[in-house]
Formats: structure tokens, C-alpha cells, sequence
């Protein structure tokens, strides 16, 4: 009898911690997936409207796969996925993307742990709500506040070298396969004329010089020595 009621006390024990367990995962914690979703700011942000390698997330649950308005970069994949973002097919997303939609752009490979998927889920809901832990803002440098050693003047191609000479009157020479040329049409894209160069610092071997569009590219920089 006693060895038969320890058992059954013993079963009891474990079944409750099992259904404990379950309920915990099922439920997702939004404040630790606001940390977990630290793996996602490099490319999202949850600021509407705010799109960089990825889109925003700050409204994504109950949406269609590859709809966010204003979001200009998603694979043929995603859009022609017939999906719509539940927390079921965000948590199989977010488990290994490229098996949810071979093809996808996103390259992430995957969280292996449910809770953190949960969490992260659980977060992504608790945004449009207003009741999400806030994020650091993501850090877009303002180029049209540049200083004078970033705010390139003149720039000139000589054979293998560009030289870039900045509003403090220095010479930065690159070898052209080091030097970058983006564009930045954004709010906080440099003004017409004014490109920036970044990453010219200490070691200065390797930098980009960022243009307001990219017209502006070839007809700002002077060719010949
Ligand atoms: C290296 C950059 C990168 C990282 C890191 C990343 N993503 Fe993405 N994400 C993307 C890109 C790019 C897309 C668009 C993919 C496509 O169009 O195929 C995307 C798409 C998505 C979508 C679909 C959005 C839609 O409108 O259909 C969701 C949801 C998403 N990501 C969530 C996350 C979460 C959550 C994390 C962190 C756990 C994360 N991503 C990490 C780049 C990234």
C-alpha cells in the first residue's frame, strides 16, 4: 500500500511539473523575448515603418508573409508564400527559416530553444500592444550632420587610388578596391554634393564615401592624376 501511494505520488509530482513545464513554454514571456529579440536588431526594427536589411516587425502577427508596406527587398520566396503570420508559423520561422520558406533572404539560421522562439513571439505580440519592454534605437548615423573630417570636398581617381579630400582640408589615398561608394537617399542620407566618407579612422585602410543618390557618383568624382 504505502510503496503503491508513493508511486502514485510520485506520478502526480511528475505529471504537474510536466503540465508545469508545458504551460510555462506554452505561454512565452515577452520581457525576456524583448532581450532574445537582441538577435534580431542588426537587421529589424520595431519602429513602424523603420526598414533595414530586414522589414519592421512592429506589427507582423496576423499579417499575410512579405506584405509590410513601404518594404522594398523581400524575396519572390516569401511573397509567394501563402502564409500568414500566426504564433504558430512565426515559432516554425523563427525555428529554422529555410525550411518554413526555402529560398528566403533571411539569413538567420535558426533558434533551436522553444522557450526563446515563445518568448520572442510573445514579445513580437506585446509591440503594437504598447506593453513590449522598449528597444535601443537603432544607431543610423545623421550624415547631414557630419563633421569636417568626414565631409568629403573633392574626390579625384588616379590609376589604382582614389583621394578623397575632407572639409578639414586632409587627403585621405585608397587603393580602389578598399574604398566603398554607397548611396543613402533617407531623411539621414548626406545632402546633394556632400558626400561622407566613414570608416576612414585610425587605420584607414579601409572606408566607404556615402553619396545623397547615386547620379551623383560618377559626376562628383574628377578622373586623371
Ligand atoms: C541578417 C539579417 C536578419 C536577422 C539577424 C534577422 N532577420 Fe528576419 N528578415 C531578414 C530579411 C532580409 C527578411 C526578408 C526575407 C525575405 O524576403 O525572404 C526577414 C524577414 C523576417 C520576417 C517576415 C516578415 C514579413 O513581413 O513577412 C520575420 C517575422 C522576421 N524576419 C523575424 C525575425 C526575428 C524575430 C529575428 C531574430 C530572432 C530575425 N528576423 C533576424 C533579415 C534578418
Amino acid at each position: 500500500m504505502r510503496i503503491q501511494g508513493g508511486t502514485t505520488f510520485i506520478f502526480a509530482v511528475g505529471l504537474l511539473a510536466f503540465l508545469g513545464t508545458r504551460s510555462a513554454l506554452a505561454a512565452g514571456d515577452a520581457e525576456r523575448g524583448a532581450r532574445a529579440f537582441r538577435q534580431c536588431i542588426a537587421c529589424h526594427s520595431i519602429e513602424p515603418g523603420l526598414h533595414m536589411t530586414g522589414p519592421s516587425l512592429a506589427s507582423v502577427l496576423g499579417r499575410k508573409a512579405g506584405s509590410i508596406e513601404g518594404f522594398t527587398r523581400y524575396s519572390d520566396a516569401l511573397r509567394a508564400a501563402q502564409l500568414t503570420w500566426t504564433e504558430a508559423t512565426l515559432d516554425q520561422w523563427l525555428r529554422d527559416p529555410a525550411a518554413l520558406v526555402p529560398g528566403n533572404t533571411m539569413t538567420f539560421p535558426g533558434i533551436p530553444d522553444a522557450q526563446a522562439r515563445q518568448d520572442i513571439v510573445a514579445y513580437l505580440k506585446a509591440v503594437p500592444q504598447g506593453t513590449a519592454a522598449a528597444q535601443p534605437r537603432p544607431q543610423l548615423p545623421n550624415l547631414k550632420q557630419a563633421s569636417a573630417e568626414s565631409r568629403v570636398t573633392r574626390m579625384r581617381h588616379c590609376k589604382d587610388t582614389y583621394e578623397v579630400v575632407t572639409a578639414d582640408g586632409k587627403a585621405h589615398r585608397i587603393w580602389e578596391f578598399n574604398l566603398r561608394l554607397k548611396s543613402d537617399t533617407s531623411p539621414s542620407g548626406p545632402r546633394p554634393n556632400e558626400p561622407v566618407i566613414v570608416g576612414a579612422g585610425m587605420r584607414g585602410d579601409r572606408a566607404s564615401v556615402v553619396f545623397s543618390n547615386p547620379a551623383e557618383i560618377s559626376s562628383f568624382i574628377r578622373d586623371g592624376c
